[in-house]
């Protein structure tokens, strides 16, 4: 399947000035550096792909896992679930095993949506992935009734057993633990302040994963992180914290098999350093850690509206982010986070000022194999074996 290289003059002149417009964050660059070099790139890529091969055959080929987040309803419609089942082959719940989702009260557990979704992957012989025993966010209403300093631990304990018990040796992986970095928070060890670390102190972390251990030898038990990505000042932050992070943990022996980078990338110019997210990848690597991607989608808020332009520089960000992180065969899996624009939370999370529909995934809102699935497909082609 090919697409055409941009043609008319238009499409030039809207791309440069969208991304000219757009690269006010990278410092040092002229308008026409960014016009000629964007638009230049953007018509010269052809995103050829032969053959076609789902995205799930792709990355078997090369012994990755390619799968996506997806809920409930959505696999109701029979259309999209028939897409689903042929390119993935994992699936992750994207809401269905947070606590909101799970504990309608202090004392129940509702597992119906999760067990479904489960029973789906199985059905249709897709691996199955957690999403996430421990979050600041998403916490049902009566948390911050009941939990406190005396009694976190007990109820720390009892989700992480109760979870990880149900579902053991049926999960390829599970965020244990989710977001629990946050520079900007202040502290020296840059953790973020969640309630977990106000009633449990910094060890909740550790906690956590021996807990989750403890219940299911087979899980790979991943820690879970956003903004990682780009070469800024706070991704700098965030990489290091995390390393520092992920050492401390594997100095006490804590039982942590992978790194889960979130990868919610932006369509927009931001520096982006491929040496520098390649050796954050190694360092990570070098500590015995596997990698994920797993929340990968571009988000496509501040893009020209033309779907032509727009969909090759969203295809652009998937070609060149995956290119380097498949360079590192610690990186086992590759998830996006929805797998259709019909269904992304992109659309009430970053919705765009046009109000026109957001494009942020792999198939587009009619189930049709947009650019960044070439561009996906296309990079799973070129990977090294894992
Ligand atoms: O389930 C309720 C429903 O009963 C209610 O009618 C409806 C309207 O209020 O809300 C529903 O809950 C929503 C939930 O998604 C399930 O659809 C919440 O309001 C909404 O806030 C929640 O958004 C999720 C968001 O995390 C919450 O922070 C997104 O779907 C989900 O894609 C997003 O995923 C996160 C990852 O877990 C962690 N990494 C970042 C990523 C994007 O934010």
């Amino acid at each position: 399947m090919m697409f055409k290289p941009l043609q008319s003059r238009r499409h030039f002149l809207h791309a440069g000035l969208f991304l000219a417009g757009m690269s006010a964050v990278a410092v040092g660059k002229t308008l026409s550096d960014y016009r000629s070099q964007a638009v230049e790139d953007l018509q010269k890529r052809s995103f050829e792909v032969s053959g076609q091969g789902s995205l799930k055959k792709r990355a078997a080929a090369i012994g990755l896992i390619y799968g996506a987040a997806t809920m409930r309803p959505y696999l109701a419609d029979l259309d999209f679930s028939s897409s689903f089942i042929r390119e993935c082959g994992i699936l992750a719940p994207e809401n269905e095993l947070k606590w909101d989702a799970l504990r309608p009260s202090p004392s129940q557990f509702d597992f119906r949506n999760a067990d479904w979704l489960l029973g789906f992957a199985r059905r249709n012989s897709m691996l199955f992935r957690g999403h996430t025993l421990v979050w600041h966010m998403q916490l049902p209403q009566w948390f911050k009734e009941v939990v406190n300093h005396q009694n976190a631990e007990k109820f720390l304990q009892e989700h992480i057993a109760t979870v990880t018990k149900r579902y053991a040796g049926q999960m390829h992986s599970i965020d244990v633990v989710n977001e629990a970095i946050e520079p900007a928070d202040g502290r020296r060890d840059q953790l973020r302040k969640t309630p977990w670390l106000e009633f449990l102190g910094p060890d909740y972390i550790e906690f956590a994963f021996r807990t989750a251990a403890a219940y299911d030898s087979k899980a790979i038990l991943v820690y879970n992180e956003l903004g990682l990505e780009y070469d800024t000042a706070d991704g700098d932050a965030r990489r290091n914290a995390v390393l520092k992070l992920l050492e401390r943990l594997k100095s006490k022996g804590t039982p942590i098999h992978a790194l889960g980078i979130q990868s919610h990338l932006v369509g927009h110019s931001i520096p982006f350093n491929s040496d520098k997210l390649r050796k954050f990848l190694a360092s990570v690597a070098s500590l015995g850690l596997k990698i994920l991607i797993t929340e990968l989608d571009v988000v496509d808020q501040k893009l020209a509206l033309d779907f032509a332009i727009r969909d090759r520089i969203v295809a652009a960000r998937y070609q060149d982010y995956l290119k380097v992180v498949l360079r590192e065969r610690a990186v086992i899996a590759v998830l996006t986070w929805g797998l259709s624009d019909r269904y992304t939370w992109h659309s009430s999370y970053n919705p765009r000022k046009d109000l026109a529909p957001v494009r942020p995934l792999p198939l587009s809102n009619s189930l049709k194999r947009k650019l960044a699935w070439n561009a996906m497909a296309i990079a799973f082609d070129q990977a090294p074996k894992r």
